[in-house]
């Protein structure tokens, strides 16, 4: 399969105005997240618009029952990974728990490293009016930054597990303020997580940046989900908002048994699937390969 290169049809970089302009023309912003060269491959190729290299990575990809252990070296190599796979959608990288909420200085060296090492074009930041300054010293140090409030996964242990945010008029009223004001700081574009769909359609109307949306209902700029959900990959029950478009671990597990199955049977190499030599090497072979004592013969003198 051919990759896409910015000189076919289609396949014109997509950058931040680019976003920009589909909230103005009221087109959907499609985002997902991946970990790996062949997802993001995949879902480049397929025309996603950003593809986020989310901390989710710590559980979809590494086994973890949170995002909190993931560390920034991991998240690298995944974003190395994912960078060297899109040439179209916008990548965005996740700072992962720990790298800003010790202070500015920590956050840019971390925010630096996603942008060089890393290949990112933007960076995506939890919190709002708790990350305003972080927010706008990155921006102006030209890195892009992408907001996320509403749930936020890095926060589990204060919200006491995975809950819809924004259920009361005065939680409503502090995600509205944190949005705004995450715009004001010169965020591109913010992730509502798991908040009531009129809310997040409140936002996304009071907002010039666009909003993509996770458990956020129809009413947002654009819709983000974790790829692993997407193609049913998952082990754990998955929440209300994830619509499953594939089984891979049902198709995985069928070709891993179906394996197993071969080779134990001696189904599995075929004669096709074998190298073979000609001639008087291989009626050698053969000989020595039927013989009581190959050995012998081997490594006679
Ligand atoms: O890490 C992640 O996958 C995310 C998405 C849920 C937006 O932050």
């Amino acid at each position: 399969m051919s990759h896409l290169t910015e000189s076919e049809p289609g396949a014109q970089k997509v950058t931040i105005p680019a976003l920009q302009a589909l909230k103005s023309r009221a087109q959907r912003i499609v985002m997902l997240t991946a970990y790996d060269y062949p997802t993001a491959r995949l879902a480049d190729e397929a025309g996603v618009d950003m593809i986020l290299v989310g901390d989710s990575l710590a559980n979809t990809a590494l086994g973890y029952e949170s995002t909190l252990p993931v560390t920034l070296d991991e998240m690298l190599v995944a974003t190395r990974a994912v960078r060297r796979a899109v040439r179209r959608a916008l990548v965005v990288a996740d700072l992962p728990f720990g790298t800003f909420q010790a202070g500015s200085d920590d956050a840019m060296r971390a925010a630096l490293r996603f942008v060089k090492e890393g290949g990112a074009e933007a960076v995506k930041v939890e919190g709002g009016r708790n990350r305003l300054a972080l927010a706008r010293q990155m921006v102006e140090n030209g890195i892009p930054v992408m907001g996320h409030i509403g749930l936020t996964p890095q926060s589990v242990l204060q919200m006491g597990g995975y809950k819809l945010q924004g259920k009361t008029l005065a939680a409503a009223r502090g995600i509205v303020e944190d949005a705004l004001s995450l715009q004001d700081a010169g965020a591109f574009a913010l992730v509502l997580e798991v908040i009531p769909s009129a809310l997040a359609r409140l936002v996304t109307r009071q907002l010039k940046i666009p909003t993509v949306g996770i458990g956020a209902g129809p009413g947002t700029d654009g819709q983000v989900l974790v790829i692993s959900d997407l193609l049913g990959l998952n082990f754990g029950r998955a929440p209300k908002f994830v619509r499953q478009y594939a089984d891979l671990r049902a198709t995985i597990s069928r070709a891993v048994r179906d394996f197993a199955d071969d080779v134990r049977g001696g189904g599995y190499p075929a004669e096709t699937e074998s190298y073979n030599v000609s001639g008087e090497v291989a009626a050698q072979l053969e000989r020595l390969a039927d013989a009581d004592d190959a050995s012998y013969v081997l490594f006679a003198d």
